[in-house]
């Protein structure tokens, strides 16, 4: 049985006050233990987490990380650095920063190994552009997203974290992908891995679905054989929202 995640991705939104709100109302609440919950806030909170987070069920992590383990990267944070101020988890690749950082196959693979490294486990963001898609090339460019980081950590250091697809025309628009679009490429990411290791793919791989998820449509995303949990933004800021979502992975 794979494990459900849903996490949620805080982005550069915040304050202190909102992440302490949030850290009280997900250490009071009932948690399902079968579903991870995992929360990225902006790395600024990430302390302000290890310090009001009480329950046993709830991790978090950064939303990136240098590929290097120290050095003169002025603005960066290391893999060491999020594990010493508790953190489990860190999101690699992600669409935002692929564009506005211009951050390649190549950059995130080595993301994902420094990752390892130290203990954290990555989730890879992977997804396609509207144009892509509508040009019939989703599948191949998630494949490939995908190849680039097996072939740096292997089959075992990709189940070590999981793989989130985020549909680039999904993120922030309102318009999540259908249950039936995600299924469909959660399929071809399982496959892409099952090719080099089918065990794994088949039991440890989690691949998370992450574009306008609400509490609306988290059930029926969810319940897709695939779908093994969400990467959750904007519906993530308000810990009801992110708990209601969770309820759905349960
Ligand atoms: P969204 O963002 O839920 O606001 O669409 C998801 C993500 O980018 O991780």
């Amino acid at each position: 049985m794979r494990r459900s995640i849903v996490a949620g991705n805080w982005k550069m939104h915040g304050s202190q006050e909102q992440a302490l709100r949030f850290c009280e109302a997900l250490s009071a609440a009932p948690l399902a233990a079968e579903v991870e919950l995992v929360v990225f806030p902006p790395v600024a909170y990430l302390g302000l987490f290890a310090a009001n987070v009480s329950q046993e069920g709830v991790q978090f992590g950064a939303q990136d990380l240098h590929p290097s383990p120290e050095g003169a990267h002025t603005g960066d944070i290391s893999g060491e650095m999020i594990a010493d101020l508790g953190g489990r988890w860190v999101l690699v690749g992600h669409s935002e920063r692929r564009r506005e950082h211009r951050e390649d196959d190549a950059l995130v693979a080595a993301k994902v190994r420094a990752a390892l490294a130290v203990g954290l486990k990555p989730i890879v963001c992977v997804g396609e552009t509207l144009a892509q898609r509508r040009a019939d090339a989703a599948n191949a460019v998630v494949a490939d997203q995908l190849r680039t980081v097996l072939d740096a950590v292997g089959p075992e250091g990709l189940v070590r974290g999981a793989v989130a697809y985020e549909p680039v025309w999904a993120i922030g628009t309102g318009a999540s992908a259908a249950p039936e679009q995600a299924e469909a490429m959660h399929g071809v990411i399982r496959q892409t891995l099952a090719v080099r290791d089918a065990a794994l793919a088949e039991e440890q791989l989690r691949v998370l679905y992450g574009g306008s998820v609400t509490a609306d449509n988290a059930a029926d995303l969810f319940h897709q054989p695939n779908v093994d949990g969400g990467l959750v933004g904007g519906a993530s800021l308000e810990a009801e929202s992110f708990l209601a979502i969770a309820a759905a992975a349960g």
